[in-house]
């Protein structure tokens, strides 16, 4: 959960605000991607843009992130591309920076709306 660096305040009341994070050589993230990334570590809204299920499912190999529900696939290294599955939008990044002291820190809001797209 990401925490308010201010308040202090663990972002945890809405499922939504929940982020997965990794790390993987830095060399292997497109330049938009690492621009978001510290050192390679990137995180990214756990949040499926399918039906919002939980990406859980983590393929190291490809450096890819996992829906387990109906098996959406997403790049880590080209910003949470969809490279399978049903679903049709990529995952968001939620950016990075470190502090002045030297910790992990959020750098910006989302970069894109979080879970599924809108029903039209
Ligand atoms: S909810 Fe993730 S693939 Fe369907």
């Amino acid at each position: 959960w990401p925490v308010d660096a201010e308040t202090k305040t663990t972002r945890s009341k809405s499922r939504f605000n929940k982020v997965v994070v990794v790390r993987v050589e830095p060399g292997k993230l497109d330049e938009a991607t690492l621009a978001k990334s510290v050192e390679g570590v990137i995180a990214f809204s756990s949040v499926c843009t399918h039906q919002a299920c939980a990406v859980t499912g983590w393929i190291p190999e490809d450096a890819m992130l996992a829906c387990p529900c109906h098996g959406s696939l997403f790049s880590v290294g080209e910003g949470g591309k969809v490279l399978g599955g049903p679903a049709r939008k990529r995952l968001p990044i939620l950016p990075l920076a470190v502090d002045a002291d030297g910790m992990l820190t959020v750098a910006d809001a989302f970069t894109a709306k979080v879970g599924p797209a809108a029903q039209t």
